[in-house]
């Protein structure tokens, strides 16, 4: 059982802060996703929650306890890596049992643990060979075997699926939840991939330049991002972004086109920008309705069971999903159709999303 949370960690490197006021709560058996890209600070964050790293300023809490200077060993932790770093001369269940050998565990109850696990892994029918024998896949099962027989309060994983091809990653994903499930532990799991993120994650923290933007579920930084870096990292497609501002209840682009204010946008000063994700956009005639963008058909990309375009709206270029019925051609001129009850507002200097409804009061005690 463990609950993990961080406190105003801040963690500096010479002159380069990579930690800074990071503060996060991990409930006990959720699977936490720490998302950001390279440089972010995620994998001096594991680091620092495993003990391999003391923090300059705050604390980290396994239920409700202090670590303060726990080692390693001590804090119970097990980490999968990106590199599995397996034993190449001993065996497959050599290997999955060295945690094990460490804690004079008796011959009996290893063999059970590494069976057991093994089953779990399917790679039961691989435990005589030798890692120089396997495939990329079976290796990384091989390492997380090898964390999962010390039953450790917590798994901290640094993007275990990087060195895998894309098929092989998403089924990994698929395996990894049911493993979670299934041994109901504290997965704290570290990725530079939204669409990993989304697929695993009960709750996901973005990262960015060592502070976190947000900490949510998918669907709450997906549908609710708070700044325009995590509207622009989290999604398949990247969010559009519209500069304007807003003038007499209209939304006034630079680029020449009007659409009615959301409410957001009311009374906001000053240049803004309109995030629209190009699943939001479609052609007009589709049956789509709303509000429209007239521009210029620049570049067209088949999906199969979807057409993604590109459209010059004046000097900015945006993205959008279409239905694949109907045929496009680069320079054809058309209506793009915004629907703006899923459309966000970004200042354009801070980057800070403006919020869709007024804010409630707040309560004051
Ligand atoms: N031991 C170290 N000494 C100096 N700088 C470091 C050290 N470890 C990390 N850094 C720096 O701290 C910052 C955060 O690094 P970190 O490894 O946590 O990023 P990350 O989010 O895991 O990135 P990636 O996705 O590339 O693995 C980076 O700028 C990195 O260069
Ligand atoms: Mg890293």
């Amino acid at each position: 059982m463990s609950r993990v949370e961080l406190t105003g960690i801040a963690k500096s490197f010479d002159d380069l802060q990579a930690l800074d006021d990071v503060s996060v709560d991990v409930e006990d058996g959720s699977f936490f996703v720490l998302l950001g890209p390279s440089g972010a600070g995620k994998t001096t964050t594991l680091r620092v929650i495993a003990g391999l790293e003391a923090p300059d300023v705050g604390d980290v809490r396994f239920d409700g306890h202090s670590a303060g200077g726990a080692t390693p060993a001590e804090r119970d932790v097990a980490m999968v890596f990106q590199s599995y770093a397996l034993y190449p001369k001993q065996t497959v269940a050599q290997n999955i049992a060295s945690p094990l050998r460490a804690r004079n565990v008796g011959p009996d109850e290893m063999q059970k643990r590494v069976e057991e696990v093994a089953t779990l892994l399917r790679i039961d029918h691989l435990l005589q060979r030798h890692p120089g024998q396997l495939s990329g896949g079976e290796q990384q099962r091989v390492a997380l075997g090898r964390a999962l027989v010390r039953e450790p309060r917590a798994f901290l994983m640094d993007e275990p699926l990087t060195n895998l091809d894309v098929k092989l990653r998403v089924e990994m994903r698929a395996e990894l939840t049911r493993l979670h499930r299934h041994v109901g532990r504290t997965f704290i799991y570290v990725s530079n991939d939204q669409a990993e993120a989304m697929a695993m994650a009960d709750r996901i923290a973005v990262l960015h330049e060592g502070r976190i933007q947000q900490v949510g579920t998918p669907e709450e930084v997906y549908d609710h991002p708070v700044n325009r870096f995590v509207a622009t990292f989290v999604g398949s497609s990247r969010m559009n972004l519209l500069d304007c501002e807003v003038q007499d209840e209209v939304l006034i682009g630079t680029d020449g086109w009007r659409l009615p204010a959301p409410p957001a946008a009311l009374g906001h000063p000053g240049r803004l920008q309109l995030g629209v994700r190009p699943e939001d956009l479609s052609v007009a005639g589709e049956g789509s309705g709303g509000h429209a963008l007239r521009g210029v058909v620049y570049a067209v990309e088949p999906l199969g069971d979807r057409v993604l375009l590109d459209v010059e709206i004046g000097d900015t270029v945006i993205r959008v999903k279409a239905a694949p019925t109907v045929v496009h051609e680069v320079g054809q001129a058309l209506d793009v159709c915004v629907d703006l009850t899923r459309a966000h507002l970004f200042d354009h200097d801070t980057g800070l999303a403006l919020s869709r409804h007024a804010e409630p009061a707040r309560q004051t005690l």
